[in-house]
């Protein structure tokens, strides 16, 4: 018998609503969303909601809002999009004492009802709380991932798009290191069909969108008092049809990276190869001088945020 892919969904606020309806019109398999009790209404409310845009979008999907993790048993995917998101002002490693508790709660009930499951973490500061779904579900770590590359990457290559004035479609880019202002995007990595970006663009316009990349979150939050949701969540979801229909995809996630650029035992965002085991590969580039100081800069913050976890949670492990 076919089985249809199971993608559960922990939260069901903005991202993860969002992820839901992107899985949705992608027809990718069943879903489930999953709040707390004080959000049951909503998040049932939500979902029926979303079943009957099925006979208009044309998938047969199953979608089902709970509040009992039984229902997320048999999972494929699960991506972990509970937690507070930051308001203007905040950074998002002004959410981790917070956010902490949530993801270490909701990662022990992905590793008791959804023990096979490959799970995306979303909730920020995103490379401190992939770190603390690892210890909390003790899964290998090919099976714990992060999304952040995904979004980041997109916004950079819209960013370039518009300045070229092509598609979306023709911009290719890389870009490393953890979810903070301080991420790396790689405009030697960054070809227009193949086209080197160089070639299109002067050194201080791909600057300019490097830099507006960076705060691009920052950006959103400013405008509209709470942070973004429809490209984060269409990230999650690029990574989830990776997962699920095995495709090998090469996408900038944060993946576990040991001897990988001398990280040292700690989740960054790197190239990885996506597949139904989760992250099947890391892939290692050689940097220049200049990446490789960039990227390190970059994996010490994470490696400051995972200090912050081990001091609020020292039983993790
Ligand atoms: P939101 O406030 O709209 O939704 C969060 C949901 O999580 C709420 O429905 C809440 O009831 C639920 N929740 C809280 N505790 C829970 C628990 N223990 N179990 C299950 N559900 C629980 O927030 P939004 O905008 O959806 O953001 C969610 C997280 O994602 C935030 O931490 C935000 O910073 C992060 N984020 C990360 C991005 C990334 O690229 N990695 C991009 C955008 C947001
Ligand atoms: C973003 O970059 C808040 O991490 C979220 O939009």
């Amino acid at each position: 018998m076919i089985q249809r892919a199971k993608i559960t969904v922990i939260g069901g606020g903005n991202v993860g609503a969002s992820c839901a309806l992107w899985a949705a019109s992608k027809e990718l398999g069943d879903i489930v969303v999953l709040d707390i009790p004080q959000a049951e209404g909503v998040v049932k409310g939500k979902m029926l909601d979303l079943a009957q845009c099925g006979p208009i979008e044309r998938f047969d999907s199953r979608i089902v809002g709970t509040t009992d993790y039984k229902d997320i048993a048999g999972s494929d995917v699960v991506v972990i999009t509970a937690g507070i998101p930051r308001k203007p002002g905040m950074s998002r490693d002004d959410l981790i004492s917070t956010n902490v508790k949530i993801v270490r709660s909701v990662s022990e009930n992905i590793k008791l009802h959804a023990p096979n499951a490959v799970v995306i973490v979303v909730s920020n500061p995103l490379d401190a709380m992939v770190y603390t779904a690892w210890k909390a579900t003790g899964f290998p770590t090919h099976r714990i991932i992060g999304q952040a590359g995904c979004l980041d990457v997109a916004r950079y290559r819209t960013f370039i798009a518009w300045e070229i004035g092509c598609s979306v479609e023709d911009v290719q880019a890389l870009l490393l290191g953890g979810h903070g202002d301080d991420m790396v995007p790689l405009p030697r990595m960054t070809s227009v069909h193949g086209i080197p970006v160089s070639m299109l663009l002067s050194a201080e316009k791909i600057n300019a969108c490097v830099e507006r990349a960076k705060v691009g979150g920052g950006e959103i939050v400013k405008l509209m008092g709470t942070s973004a949701y429809y490209a984060p969540a269409s990230g999650v979801i690029q990574m989830v049809e990776a997962i699920v229909k095995d495709k090998k995809r090469i996408l900038p996630c944060a993946g576990f990276c040991d001897k990988e650029y001398g990280v040292g035992g700690y989740f960054v965002g790197v190239p990885c190869v996506l597949g139904k085991a989760g992250v099947e590969k890391v892939l290692e580039l050689s940097l220049d001088a200049a990446e490789k100081k960039l990227l390190d800069e970059s994996a010490s913050h994470v490696k400051d945020l995972v200090a912050v976890v081990k001091q609020l949670c020292p039983d993790l492990g």
